[in-house]
Order: structure tokens, then C-alpha cells, then sequence
């Protein structure tokens, strides 16, 4: 419960970064972890994990092998999710720099990408460099499974991000509807 109130007092300091008014449900978290195909990757990148609902799940399904970077750009979020999850590698950064932190950690390209990014809350500009760089990070084949919610979609800022997914990646799915989420939300499972 401390989480929650800890994402929602974020929210409302900073809610264009934050994006969402609550941490995502175990049920989107179980889904979106599936669909990134979590469980057979060795290496997997999480973006803007906030408190963790995603990070999680990651921790519960991954193979005990396998490498885990959480980029989360906001210093209260990740130094709480150090503290909660000291096994993972939080890097306190912006996803636009993913090149130079997987660079660093000598990991050429990802398997999975599971983003928690608010992209409906970024200009086209920052949402272009973003999903450049997503695309960039990510193995031939690889997968990557962003989520968004119910009401956006239908927003244009909704349909041209869908738009620009499905110039960018080989194959974009997506999911039936979580409405046990608040709000209700979807994931899109996107292969290189
Ligand atoms: C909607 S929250 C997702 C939290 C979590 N995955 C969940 O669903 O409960 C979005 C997170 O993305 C982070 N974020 C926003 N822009 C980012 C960026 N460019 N790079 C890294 N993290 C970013 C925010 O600080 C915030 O913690």
C-alpha cells in the first residue's frame, strides 16, 4: 500500500512524467511480462518501472540467469525501487540514452523490453527519439510490450502512436482489454 500512496503523491507533483494516477494492476503486470516474452530472454530492459508493479512480475517469471536494467528517470522512484529490489540494476536515467547504458553494461542489443512509459504525456518529438531508441536496443525477433489505456486510444495522440509502431516493428499485436485495471488498459506486443 505504501507504494500506491507513494505513485499517486509523484503523480500529482509531477503528472507529465508519471502519466498514470496508479500503479498498473497485477493482472496488465502478468500480461504485459507474458507478452514481452519475459520468460525465454537473457536479456530484458524495463522503461519507467515506478514503483515496480512491472518489475515484479519480471523478478517472479524471468530465468534465474538472466539480466535485468530498469531505466527509471525520476531520482524518488528509483531510489525506492533499489530498495525494494537491490537484485535488479536501477539506472537513474532518460530511456533516450538506452544506447550508452546498455553500452556501459557491455550488452550489445535487448531480448525483451517491458515499458511502463506514459506516451500519451510526451510530444511527438521526445515519443520519436524514444521508440528510435527502443528499436535501436532491441534484437532481431526481440519484443517489446508497452501498454496504454482504454480512453487514449481513441485520442489522436493514441492513434499516432499506433501508427508509428507499426512503421517501426515487423508485427504489432494488440491485446484484449484489462478492465480490472485503473483505468482499464491494453498492452501492444511489438517484434523487431
Ligand atoms: C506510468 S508510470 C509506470 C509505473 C509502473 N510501470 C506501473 O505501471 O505501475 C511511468 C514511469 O515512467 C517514468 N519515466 C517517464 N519518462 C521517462 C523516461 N524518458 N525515461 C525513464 N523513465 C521515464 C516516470 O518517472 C514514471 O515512474
Amino acid at each position: 500500500m505504501r507504494h500506491v500512496w507513494s505513485f499517486v503523491r509523484e503523480y500529482l507533483r509531477a503528472p507529465r512524467t508519471i502519466g498514470a494516477v496508479a500503479p498498473s494492476s497485477r493482472r496488465l503486470a502478468e500480461l504485459i511480462v507474458d507478452l514481452a516474452g519475459v520468460a525465454a530472454a537473457e536479456v530484458i530492459v524495463e522503461f519507467g518501472p515506478g514503483t515496480g508493479s512491472f518489475t515484479r512480475r519480471i523478478l517472479e517469471v524471468k530465468r534465474p540467469g538472466a539480466k535485468l536494467v530498469a531505466v527509471e528517470f525520476h531520482p524518488k522512484m528509483a531510489a525506492q525501487l533499489r530498495q525494494r529490489f537491490p537484485q535488479v540494476d536501477v539506472v537513474e536515467d532518460s530511456v533516450a540514452n538506452l544506447g550508452r547504458i546498455l553500452a556501459e553494461r557491455g550488452i550489445q542489443q535487448a531480448d525483451s523490453i517491458v515499458s511502463g512509459l506514459p506516451w500519451a504525456a510526451f510530444d511527438s518529438a521526445l515519443r520519436d527519439q524514444l521508440l528510435d531508441a527502443t528499436l535501436a536496443a532491441l534484437k532481431p525477433g526481440g519484443r517489446f510490450a508497452t501498454f496504454g489505456y482504454l480512453e487514449g486510444s481513441i485520442l489522436p495522440t493514441g492513434r499516432r502512436f499506433r501508427r508509428k509502431i507499426r512503421r517501426l516493428f515487423t508485427e504489432v499485436h494488440r491485446s484484449p482489454i484489462v478492465w480490472a485495471n485503473m483505468p482499464p488498459a491494453f498492452v501492444y506486443q511489438c517484434i523487431r
